[in-house]
């Protein structure tokens, strides 16, 4: 749950705005849903499972008074796209924003994937994420609409990661449309930009990426230099901005939002963190020799 107060925009921020959800029925898709209905969106959350989505729909309702539109949607099948499309513009009379944040992932390695098991990955991020963008980009070039889209990838998107390979070139995919579409879609005042967030606990990622007989063996929180997991507020008030109006001027931007996670893994010298202070009199001696 997010806490009202934690949340940076005004009350009405975006009060105009009808947002499209693609897995807002869990975790931060779902937080999401949240902060947008306590700005005065009217949210619609799609996601495979109707129940989940429905009891989401009811508890966000219940805590901001606002109406939360719950659709069975697989994002792989244009079909129902369409039609879950269909029903938020007679819902809601429009639609303004798409949040690409649907996703399936797990950790393994690559020569143990069948191909099926590389595909299903492809499948929900790349080609669902394409898809909603197709039909709900259409819809908005047809209509003139400025439209919004935020895609939901991660931090190695940009750099690769092993283990999860078909989510990188996934992610990769969507950071590529997210790019290309700013430009060629610019002309019909639709925007896209994407939010890469480091780790932010939930039990769909957590499950499947950091499953206990991990989190035992390594601790992530150690990769992190502000030493923290991300706090669910701080991606709905970064989603948020994007979703509104005050950022009316970005487009085509990756934000990354992880406590400095990816920089860290980057940095040749980073490591130097497990030098404790009062060594330092000592190494400085030694690096000082050097001149000489
Ligand atoms: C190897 C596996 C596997 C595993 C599944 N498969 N799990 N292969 N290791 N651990 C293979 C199966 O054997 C099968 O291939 C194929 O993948 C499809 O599996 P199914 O179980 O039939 O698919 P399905 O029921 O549709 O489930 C899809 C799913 C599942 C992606 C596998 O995990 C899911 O529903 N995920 C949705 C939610 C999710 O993933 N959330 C986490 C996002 S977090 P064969 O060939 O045998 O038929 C995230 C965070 C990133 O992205 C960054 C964190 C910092
Ligand atoms: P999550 O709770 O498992 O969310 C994934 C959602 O996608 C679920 O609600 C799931 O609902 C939905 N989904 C899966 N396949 C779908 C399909 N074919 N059609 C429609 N919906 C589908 O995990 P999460 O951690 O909140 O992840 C949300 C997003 O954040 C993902 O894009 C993930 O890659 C990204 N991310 C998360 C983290 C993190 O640390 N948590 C870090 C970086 C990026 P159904 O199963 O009901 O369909």
């Amino acid at each position: 749950m997010i806490e009202k107060e934690k949340l940076m925009l005004r009350d009405d921020a975006l009060q105009n705005e009808v947002i499209i959800i693609t897995g807002g029925g869990t975790g931060l898709g779902r937080s999401m849903a949240e902060g947008f209905s306590h700005l005065g969106a009217k949210v619609s959350i799609w996601g495979r499972r109707l129940d989940v989505l429905q009891k989401t729909a009811e508890e966000i309702s219940t805590l901001t008074g606002k109406e939360v539109l719950a659709v069975a949607c697989d994002v792989r099948n244009t079909d129902e796209i369409d039609s879950a499309l269909a029903e938020v513009i007679k819902t809601f009379g429009t639609v303004t924003g798409l949040v690409n944040n649907a996703a399936g992932n797990f950790i393994s390695p690559t020569e143990r994937l069948s191909p099926r098991a590389f595909d299903i990955v492809l499948d929900i991020v790349l080609k669902g994420g394409k898809n909603c963008i197709l039909a709900i980009g259409k819809y908005w070039i047809k209509e003139k609409i400025k439209g919004n889209v935020l895609s939901i990838t991660t931090t190695y998107a940009s750099t690769g990661s092993g283990y999860v390979v078909p989510s990188a070139a996934a992610k990769a995919g969507m950071l590529a449309i997210t790019r290309s579409l700013a430009v060629e879609w610019a002309k019909y005042s639709i925007r896209f930009n994407t939010i890469s967030p480091g780790p932010f606990p939930t039990k769909g990622a957590w499950d499947r990426l950091f499953p206990e007989a991990i989190a035992k063996r390594f601790d992530f929180t150690k990769k992190i230099p502000l030493g923290r997991v991300g706090n669910h507020h701080e991606l709905a008030n970064l989603a948020s901005y994007i979703m509104s109006d005050y950022s009316s001027f970005m487009t085509g931007e990756e934000l990354i939002i992880d406590g400095g996670e990816w920089l860290k893994g980057a940095g040749e010298f980073n490591f130097l963190d497990i030098i404790k202070p009062e060594e330092w009199d000592e190494l400085e001696k030694i690096v000082r020799k050097a001149k000489s």
